[in-house]
């Protein structure tokens, strides 16, 4: 199979590090990945940093270190932690990139030479934390409602403006008719409505330099301003393919983001691409967002959970099973360590961690030869709810047969089996798990291969616990 497949994560800003959001997102875009390479499609995923604009200068200035140390450093906090969760991105993608710059350039040259690009006067209030103007109606308390502890800045600058406006009845009709030719899709369903409600009651166009920001690319036919952050990182997703000579996968089968930044994906990128003939995504799919035991995660309220608190009470396999199993895909979902802790427990340690460690120790004790591992493909009601981004559908699945399993060894008392019929069921639980560990590769990858192994046959014995239980802290 040919299949070519190309799914992004944002790039994240290098003024903060890794959180437990942007590792939900990159833990289900590594999942996706798994999952489709499973499927003999040919996948290229990347994931990245955002390292230009006036945030992320403050925040080096704050450090005491030139902007370029110190995206150097946090950039590397970024893509080092990735691979310690298994998340096998195939190109990390920073925007300090010389490469990227050059792309960046030619790309905005192009759109100017074709016209969509002028200069104006612009005055609004700036919110440096979203890196965008906000209207005077999004003000609360002077400041944006998403960065309450920054207040929003009047700016009044010369800028070079790109039509935006022009492009929304074409963006109208290519998000709405799916036989469009630019027809590309937001999901979920109440997103696409989102933003057709916002393209109809009118856009303006869209301020893409910034004479007071110099930590970003120059404007290649005015080197008095820079281009404007978020042009910058939207085009990563064209300069990785770039880069890595991949221009069969272009355009994007998905750009996997969060809800705060639908607009960028679904209007403003798209509205580029055109300007500059390019191909469009094919889907965008925005997800809701994490709240820690019932509160924004933040670091003034000292709630903010980091993937390495998560490696080191979860191991990767348990980290990502509780990231997946709480994925926020239409609503707003609400985690924290205690509920984790309470869903490790219950479905690996007890349910999962269990069940292998049953079944292993009695095909020891039995002294039995079993036969391998059947051949087997993934059920397609599982393959819809992944499909659909139900992650958690997709492992509920997979644990009723865990916990069926379970329940059975009790009923049927498989410990005081004998012979032939102890023999033919262990057989049975056996093919089992072997297929729930099969559906369990992409979530789960290391423990789905280590219990492919264990129960491979002829011999099997207990290994390891899987996931050791963790005690509460009294
Ligand atoms: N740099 C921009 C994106 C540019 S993409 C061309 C940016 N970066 S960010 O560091 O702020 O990351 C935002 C993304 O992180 C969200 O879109 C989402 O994927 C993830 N999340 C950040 N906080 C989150 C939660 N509380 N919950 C879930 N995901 C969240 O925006």
């Amino acid at each position: 199979m040919d299949k070519k497949l190309f799914i992004t994560t944002p790039i994240y800003y290098v003024n903060d590090i890794p959180h437990i959001g942007h590792t939900c997102t990159t833990v289900v875009a590594d999942i996706l990945a798994r999952y489709h390479k499973f499927l003999g499609e040919d996948v290229f995923f990347i994931t990245g940093t955002d390292e230009h604009g006036a945030k992320v200068a403050e925040a080096a200035r704050e450090e005491g270190l030139s902007p370029q140390e110190f995206t150097d450093k946090v950039s590397k906090t970024f893509s080092e932690i990735w691979p310690k969760l298994n998340i096998n991105f195939d190109y990390f993608i920073r925007t300090t990139n010389p490469e990227h710059k050059k792309i960046v350039s030619e790309l905005l040259q192009k759109i100017f030479e074709n016209g969509d690009i002028y200069k104006a006067k612009y005055e609004g209030l700036y919110c440096v934390g979203c890196e965008k103007f906000i209207t005077e109606g999004e003000v609360v308390n002077g400041c944006c409602p998403l960065h309450p502890n920054r207040e929003v800045a009047k700016q009044s600058e010369e800028n070079w403006f790109f039509k935006l406006s022009k492009y929304v009845p074409t963006l109208i009709k290519a998000i709405e008719d799916e036989n469009h030719p630019l027809h590309y899709k937001i999901s979920p369903a109440s997103k696409k409505s989102e933003v057709l409600a916002r393209l109809k009651a009118g856009v303006n166009d869209l301020s893409i330099s910034r004479a007071d920001v110099s930590w970003g690319i120059p404007v290649p036919w005015d080197s008095s301003q820079t281009v404007y952050v978020w042009v910058d990182a939207l085009i990563n997703y064209y300069s990785a393919i770039k880069i890595n000579h991949k221009e069969n996968f272009w355009p994007a089968n998905l750009h996997l983001i969060g809800k705060e930044i639908l607009w960028f994906h679904a209007v403003i990128w798209e509205a580029l691409l055109i300007a500059a003939d390019l191909q469009l995504p094919k889907e965008v799919f925005a997800h809701n967002f994490y709240t820690v035991d019932g509160q924004k995660m933040s670091k003034s309220l000292g709630n903010v959970i980091s993937p390495q608190n998560l490696l080191e009470r979860f191991g990767i396999d348990g980290t990502r099973y509780l990231i997946a199993s709480s994925f926020p895909s239409f609503d707003d979902a609400d985690v924290g360590l205690k509920k984790f802790e309470e869903k490790y427990n219950a479905d690996l340690a007890n349910g999962l961690g269990n069940l292998v460690a049953r079944i292993s120790a009695l095909c020891e004790k039995s002294g039995f030869n079993f036969k391998s591992k059947k051949e087997f493909v993934f059920d397609p009601f599982f393959k819809k709810q992944i499909e659909a981004f139900r992650f958690n559908d997709a492992l509920v699945f997979v644990w009723d047969y865990i916990n069926d399993a379970n329940r059975k060894i009790n009923e049927i008392k498989l410990w005081e089996q004998k012979g032939e019929t102890f023999k033919e069921s262990l057989q049975s639980f056996i093919y089992r798990i072997q297929e729930i560990a099969y559906h369990l590769q992409p979530f789960i990858p290391e423990t789905a291969e280590k219990i492919l192994k264990q129960f491979e046959g002829p011999e099997i014995k207990p290994g390891a616990a899987l996931f050791p239980r963790i005690e509460n802290e009294k």
